[in-house]
């Protein structure tokens, strides 16, 4: 089926494809069945892929990584290919537009997508909305993140917002300060930062019933030293795990022409170049915290092994998104059943 959509939608730019897919599975709602017919096509369950980490239990270890459903809109249509868990946003306090287009690009011959979106969505009010009239059916992740106008010294009241509003509408959330197409943002992985915006979210979350697992994405252009540097706060913050990796800055392991690479410009890679940095960071983080840190692990997985590799590594759950784009949702299936045996 993938295979019959994917030259359609390829032939148009990434953005609109991704309008696309999101305007037909909101049109599928309307067809009766269809969900069903999905899910039973694409979905796999067996016991062995049931997973309990930080304290949430997840149906498999497969999810769908920041980006995709940035304002919260789709999570259950895209449960029916057979994600365990969807991560939303990233969404700030308030809705805002992004960098200009053009601003997402493909690398065909590398499965790989440039993108400086800029972390354009319909701020955190939308997404809530839109969760209360739909009941999640697969775990959600809140990825929250700085309003670009908001200077970095005002970022931790900025997530604290954020962070608040969508409190009782989310299974757990992950800060980003990792993306690379917001001037200035992963500046806020500096220690003295980080650790005020973390101080923040941790404080708020003790007047909270429920606990809601806090989680912080970091950026495959870190330093091992810098990497340290945040390890350490996360163990000694009460922070409940990482998602590692944000897409890279970097230009490395690419086929594609210099001249094409160079004429996209800025941006952040993701797809099958990011994965060998994400795993040797994921191996690395493993190491270092004695395999104690639960580990997000994303970056690269265009194929099942890959899922297997980073699992292997110490990830105790792993998202995808460029590999969904190019090898469709028939890669959830494909993974889960490799992971099944
Ligand atoms: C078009 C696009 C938009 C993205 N938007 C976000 C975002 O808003 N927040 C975030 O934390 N990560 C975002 N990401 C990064 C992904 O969540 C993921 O970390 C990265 O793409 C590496 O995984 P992959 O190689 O499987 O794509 C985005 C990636 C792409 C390709």
């Amino acid at each position: 089926m993938f295979k019959l959509i994917k030259p359609i939608l390829f032939a148009f730019s990434p953005e609109t494809s991704h309008r696309i897919m999101l305007n037909l599975l909101f049109f599928l709602r309307y067809i009766p069945f269809s969900g069903a017919i999905l899910r039973f096509f694409y979905t796999y369950k067996r016991d062995n892929l049931e997973r309990e980490v930080f304290g949430l239990r997840f149906e498999n270890p497969v999810g769908l990584a920041a980006g995709f459903d940035k304002n919260g809109q789709i999570y259950n249509d895209l449960a029916n290919f057979g994600f365990g868990f969807i991560e939303i946003g990233s969404l700030t306090p308030k809705e805002q537009m992004g960098n200009p287009k053009p601003r997402c690009f493909r690398l065909l011959e590398d499965s790989a997508i440039i993108n400086r979106m800029g972390i354009n969505n319909k701020g955190i009010k939308y997404a809530v909305k839109s969760i209360k009239k739909r009941k999640p059916k697969v775990v959600i992740g809140g990825n929250i993140s700085k309003s670009t106008s908001c200077p970095n010294e005002q970022a931790p009241n900025d997530y604290e917002r954020s962070f608040a509003q969508l409190y009782d509408f989310v299974d757990y959330f992950t800060i980003n300060v990792s993306c690379p197409n917001v001037k200035g943002l992963t500046k806020l992985q500096d220690i003295t930062s980080l650790a005020e915006i973390v101080d923040k979210l941790t404080t708020l979350r003790k007047y909270y019933d429920e606990y809601r697992p806090i989680l912080l994405k970091i950026s495959p252009d870190l330093t091992f030293e810098q990497m340290d540097e945040i390890i350490e706060l996360i163990l000694v913050s009460g922070l409940d795990g990482i998602v590692a990796t944000n897409t890279t800055t970097k230009r490395e392991n690419l086929i594609s022409s210099k001249e094409l690479v160079d004429s996209i410009g800025d941006g952040g890679l993701s797809g099958a170049p990011l994965f060998e940095r994400s795993l040797e960071i994921i191996k690395y983080i493993n190491k270092k915290t004695g395999g104690q840190l639960p580990i997000i692990g994303v970056g690269g997985i265009i194929t099942p092994g890959q899922a297997i590799q980073m699992i292997d590594a110490g990830a105790s759950l792993v998202q995808i998104y460029t590999g969904f784009i190019y090898n469709g949702p028939g890669l959830v299936k494909s993974i889960l059943k490799k992971i099944s045996k």
